[in-house]
C-alpha cells in the first residue's frame, strides 16, 4: 500500500475565518491539485484570521504534526497592515526558497500588473516546502502552473 501525500491547505482571510465571506481558494486549491495527483494526495484543510501567532503555529503543525510534504498558503501576501503570511512563512522556515516567488510573480505579471503587489514567497520547514500564494482563486493556477514541475523535485530533495 502507498501512502497518499499529505498537502496542507491553508486559507488566511479574517472575513473568510469568520464566515463572512466564503472561501473559495481553499476549495480551488483542491480542485487544481485534484486534477494534477487525481487521488494520490488528501488534503488537510485549514481557515484562519490574518493573525500571528496563528499564522505560525497552523504552518508548524502542519509540517510537524500533520506531516504534510507541502503546504499552500493562499491570502494574506500584499501590502495591508493585516497581510501577514509571508513574515510567517519566513519565521518558521529554516531555509528560504526566493526562487519559487519570484518565478510566480513573473508569470503572474503576464497576467495581471497588480502582481507586484503580493509578497509570496516560499521555504523549507523540515520535510516540508511551504509556498504562498495570493488570495485571488485565479492566483492559483496563474502561479502554481509556474512551479508545478519543481515541486516533486524539491520534496524528494528534502524528505
Ligand atoms: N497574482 C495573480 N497571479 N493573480 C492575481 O489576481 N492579485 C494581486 C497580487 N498577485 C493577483 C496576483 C493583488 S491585486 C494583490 S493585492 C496581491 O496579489 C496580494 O494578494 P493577497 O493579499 O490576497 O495575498
Amino acid at each position: 500500500m502507498t501512502t497518499k501525500a499529505r498537502i496542507g491547505i491553508v486559507t488566511v482571510s479574517d472575513r473568510a475565518s469568520r464566515g463572512e465571506y466564503e472561501d473559495r481558494g481553499g476549495p480551488a486549491l483542491v480542485d487544481y491539485f485534484s486534477a494534477v495527483l487525481k487521488s494520490d494526495w488528501e488534503p488537510v484543510r485549514e481557515i484562519i484570521p490574518d493573525e500571528r501567532p496563528l499564522v505560525d503555529e497552523t504552518l508548524m503543525k502542519l509540517a510537524d504534526t500533520e506531516n504534510c510534504c507541502l503546504i499552500v498558503t493562499t491570502g494574506g501576501t500584499g501590502p495591508a497592515h493585516r497581510d501577514i503570511t509571508p513574515e510567517a512563512t519566513e519565521a518558521v522556515c529554516e531555509k528560504m526558497m526566493p526562487g519559487f516567488g519570484e518565478l510566480m510573480r513573473q508569470e503572474s505579471l503576464k497576467a495581471v500588473p497588480t502582481a507586484i503587489l503580493s509578497r509570496q514567497t516560499a521555504g523549507i520547514r523540515g520535510g516540508s516546502l511551504i509556498v504562498n500564494l495570493p488570495g485571488q482563486p485565479k492566483a492559483i493556477k496563474e502561479c502554481l502552473d509556474a512551479v508545478m514541475p519543481a515541486i516533486p523535485y524539491c520534496i524528494d530533495l528534502i524528505g
